[in-house]
């Protein structure tokens, strides 16, 4: 997401605030910012776009003078990435600038009241209600007022603060995003992410939760929520810089695999108020989903297998007929589409051309579009009539993981919100909203509970093809399994809905030909069972995918992958994550370039 560097010391702040910022670079961000601090006054720069437009406006930080600062890149969230809304905001005195990376779920009440008080706010971010709280809490003493202020936050927030009034001081709060305290010479710094650091010390102190910093040149005191002094252990970090990057992982797609509890986390927190399904981006009325007649959903690469993953969820609750269409097929196909049709359009980074003319041309035809996409201000997001972010944070991997695994769960959030509303799911409500809730810890226990999957991809790297099977959603999941392993491994791999092998594919099973058999749905496992019983007779190995307390899968299936018991409806956030993990292996044995693969592209803005 959004970086956050401070410094404070004898030298200028500009210019390591910026070389800071760099480092922070390969997160993504779409504008930048610096506030420093000379004697009292405080000099705010902020550019859209690239740090080179910050460097270029201040000289490389030399035209701004003065030894204490913060600094920002932000990945736009809570409104488009303009000047105005970059950070750091300052308050309405300019005495306090701030710079923040997490989101403020309950801004806009926050906001409200402090407009009703006299505030004059500059930006549309959640950020800037931080800034206004602390000018009215400030009764001269700055650590007072930041444990007033973030007693009234609810959601998830690293903070840098400086106050005119205290000229050489840094502070710093944190609650469920990263803020590490960086012990130097003469000198100290914060920043959200080590690798900021590591330039300059490798002697770090991690906050935690509740906790705040006070950072002069010379000292750092650590105060727990209630302001009460502790303290704290120095860690000494070995990363070198590109290690750091990757917050020590040898790869950014398994930092982002690891992110995706936390994702999955940050998609649905916003969307479930008092234990209801509530998207406030949304004001479709019940009458206008009852006009709705059929779903469609469009989208290319994982993006559309997401849809696929999805569309099991919001058929069964909604009780309305959905189609998944790729976006390069959709927009040639003369769609029968009208006012009838709600369209829901995927997209992680909102650029991919297909995605946005096969969008274009059913909004022309009528239907009313929904965008699901991570990326705010991209041009899905714009030209829909709704848009629904997944919050999933950059993706810097090509191969997408935590960028699907958002998708589907909003598609889930969707189906449970539509059923809701034209009154179908009356009785099952809670048990559904518990469910959803529930998908984070189930994917951390995904991830956690499938260590032999590293030695799996050791027996399996070398296969000439790989082929996938399932039914339902695990059929759905299959493809986007499939795809992971092409991508990245560069193994021929296939997904086939399990009921259609004996259609043609099963005379390409041979004698130690792997197949992985998804098995995660109680309802339906017994036909997925005889399918495997038909490749194992063929001379098949079958790595099922399935529940650990599954006698019936785990006495015939060669080797295991586990998921959690979970109900089927939500269940593709879950079963992906073994199979991210086993194409991720299968990638690192073959010696692929796995965050780069050859000929794919992260974002494909051309037909
Ligand atoms: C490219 C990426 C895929 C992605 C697809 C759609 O092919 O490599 O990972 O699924 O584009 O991208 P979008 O940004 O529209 O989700």
């Amino acid at each position: 997401m959004c970086g956050i560097v401070g410094f404070t010391g004898a030298q200028n702040a500009a210019p390591i605030l910026l070389e800071g910022l760099k480092k922070l670079e390969y997160r993504g961000y779409d504008s930048a910012g610096i506030a420093v601090m000379d004697g009292n006054s405080i000099s705010v720069n902020k550019v859209t776009g690239r740090i080179a437009n910050l460097c270029e406006k201040t000289d490389n930080g030399k035209a701004v003078k003065g030894g204490t600062g913060i600094g920002h890149t932000r990945w736009a969230t809570h409104g488009a990435p303009t000047s105005e809304n970059a950070h750091p905001h300052l308050s309405n005195d300019g005495k306090f600038a701030v710079v923040h990376n997490g989101i403020i779920e309950n801004y806009m009440s926050l906001r409200e009241k402090l407009i009703s008080e006299g505030y004059h706010f500059e930006s549309e971010t959640d950020t800037e209600v931080i800034v206004h709280l602390i000018e009215k809490y400030y009764k001269g003493n700055v650590r007072e007022a930041l444990i007033k202020t973030t007693n009234k936050l609810r959601g998830s927030y690293a903070l840098g603060v400086i106050c005119a009034e205290n000229p050489g001081t840094l502070y710093a709060a944190r609650e469920a995003s990263p803020l590490i305290l960086g012990l130097g010479t003469d000198e100290n710094y914060f920043a959200s992410d080590v690798t900021a650091l590591v330039a300059h010390t490798r002697n770090v102190i991690y906050l935690e939760d509740g906790e705040f910093a006070e950072l002069t040149a010379d000292s750092i005191k650590i105060f727990d929520c209630l302001g009460a002094e502790i303290n704290k252990k120095v860690v000494r970090v070995m990363w070198d810089v590109q290690a750091a990057e990757k917050g020590g992982y040898e790869h950014f797609m398994m930092k982002e695999i690891k992110e995706q509890p936390a994702a999955v986390k940050a998609t649905i927190t916003p969307r479930i108020k008092d234990g209801k399904v509530v998207f406030d981006e949304l004001d479709i009325t019940a009458d206008k989903l009852k006009n709705i007649n059929k779903i469609l959903i469009t989208a290319c690469g994982s993006a559309y297998y997401a849809g696929c993953a999805g569309k099991y969820a919001l058929e069964k609750l909604c009780n309305i007929p959905v189609s998944v269409e790729l976006a390069s097929e959709l927009r040639y196909s003369e769609p029968i589409i009208d006012e009838h049709t709600l369209l829901i359009v995927i997209s992680q980074s909102g650029e991919t051309a297909d995605t946005i003319a096969a969008m274009k041309e059913c909004k022309q035809k009528g239907a009313a579009v929904i965008a699901v996409v991570n990326v705010v201000g991209s041009t899905v997001a714009k030209l829909a009539d709704y848009t629904v972010y997944t919050w999933a944070g950059p993706e810097i991997a090509v191969a997408t993981t935590k960028g699907y695994t958002t998708q589907v769960t909003v598609l889930y959030l969707l189906s449970i919100y539509f059923a809701d509303k034209l009154g179908l799911i009356k009785e099952d409500y809670g048990k559904y909203v518990k469910s959803v809730q529930s998908l984070p810890r189930f994917v951390q226990q995904a991830i956690d509970m499938n260590p032999q999957i590293e030695s799996l991809a050791k027996k399996y790297h070398s296969s000439k093809a790989l082929f996938f099977i399932g039914r339902n959603t695990d059929y759905a999941v299959s493809l986007e399994g499939a795809l992971k392993m092409k991508e990245i491994s560069y193994l021929h791999s296939e997904a086939y809905a399990a009921g259609e092998l004996k259609h043609g594919t099963i005379a390409l099973i041979e004698e130690h030909q792997p197949v992985i058999a998804l098995c995660c749905n109680e309802n339906i496992m017994e036909k997925t069972l005889s399918n495997i019983v038909e490749v194992k007779a063929r001379g098949a190995e079958v790595l099922a995918l399935t529940f650990r307390n599954n006698e019936k899968i785990v006495s015939v299936a060669d080797d295991l992958m586990f998921i959690p018991e979970i109900d089927p409806i939500f269940s593709g956030v879950v079963e992906i994550v073994p199979l991210q993990l086993l194409a991720y292996f299968v990638a690192k044995e073959n010696g692929c370039d796995i965050d780069k693969p050859k000929n794919l592209a992260k974002s494909v803005t051309v037909e």
